[in-house]
């Protein structure tokens, strides 16, 4: 489905019905990505999965994209959508995304479940080489960012050249300027390590036990200070671990979401901001 947020045109998937929940991808993959738990979860839930701007379907917007921006125009989405209070699901950018999500909106999500992600800032050096990159991307396009990544997505020992060739495929459809934008927006996002002591929601908090893109030490290090969270650890798993072990990553996902209650507050509050 398509529709307009914040002036662009944003590709989005709504399936199922029951307790929603809002997939956010990472970088630079689409809405693709969540594929498997769009077929696995949809029978018991509203299912919202979006293409962020500038990646799969979706428009990008001009300029470094924020992680704010980015939760504004999900929240924008689901106004649009009257989802009521949701669990947003972020995978490692996407789980930056949720963080600025859960912070602007604190009010308006039942559950938070950060995959494969991490909440602290890129070192200078990581900022300075995002930029350099960017400014890459802007002359030669993406294929540099791809061949760099790609290989880094799933396990180091998972041989599946068809899963390989499905994880290229989805970050293929990728935009230029929307590949640009976030990375400057990634290299300015701040370190959101202070906050997590004063997240209030039931969180989940799962990585792929091989990840090596963003350490399962950072999850580990999230699950302890977050006062709610569970943590998942999956096994034979990389960073894409809900693509590569969807069946385990659906079963933790499933078992977290029935062992809470969404909170029954009325949505949207007056007291929330919901301008972007
Ligand atoms: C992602 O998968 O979203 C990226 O690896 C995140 C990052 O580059 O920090």
């Amino acid at each position: 489905m398509m529709t307009l947020v914040n002036g662009l045109r944003v590709a989005y998937t709504d399936e199922g019905q029951g307790a929603p929940l809002l997939f956010i991808h990472g970088f630079p993959l689409s809405r693709e990505s969540w594929s498997k738990q769009v077929d696995g979860l949809a029978a018991t839930h509203r299912v919202i999965a979006p293409d962020l701007r500038g990646f799969g379907a979706s428009e990008a917007g001009p300029g470094a994209t924020s992680m704010n921006r980015f939760a504004e125009d999900l929240f924008s989405l689901c106004l649009q959508l009257h989802t009521g209070p949701l669990t947003v699901i972020g995978h490692s950018m996407g789980g930056y995304i949720a963080l600025a999500f859960e912070k602007a909106y604190p009010l308006f999500l039942s559950g938070l479940v950060l995959v494969s992600t991490k909440a602290g800032a890129d070192a200078p050096e990581v900022a300075a080489s995002r930029r350099e990159t960017a400014r890459k991307v802007r002359s030669e396009g993406i294929h540099s960012v791809l061949d760099a990544m790609a290989p880094k997505m799933l396990a180091a020992t998972n041989t599946d050249l068809h899963m390989a060739q499905a994880v290229r495929h989805i970050m293929e459809s990728a935009n230029p300027h929307g590949v640009e934008n976030a990375l400057l927006g990634m290299a300015e996002r701040t370190d959101e390590r202070g906050y997590l002591k004063d997240i209030r929601i039931p969180t989940l908090v799962v990585t792929g036990a091989d990840d090596s893109i963003i350490a399962p030490k950072e999850s580990v290090d999230m699950a302890d200070a977050i006062p709610e969270a569970h943590l998942e650890v999956i096994p034979h798993a990389g960073h894409l671990v809900a693509f590569e072990q969807s069946l385990a990553f659906n079963a933790a996902l499933k078992s977290w979401l029935s062992s809470h209650r969404p909170s029954a507050m009325a949505w949207p509050s007056a007291s929330q901001n919901i301008q972007p």
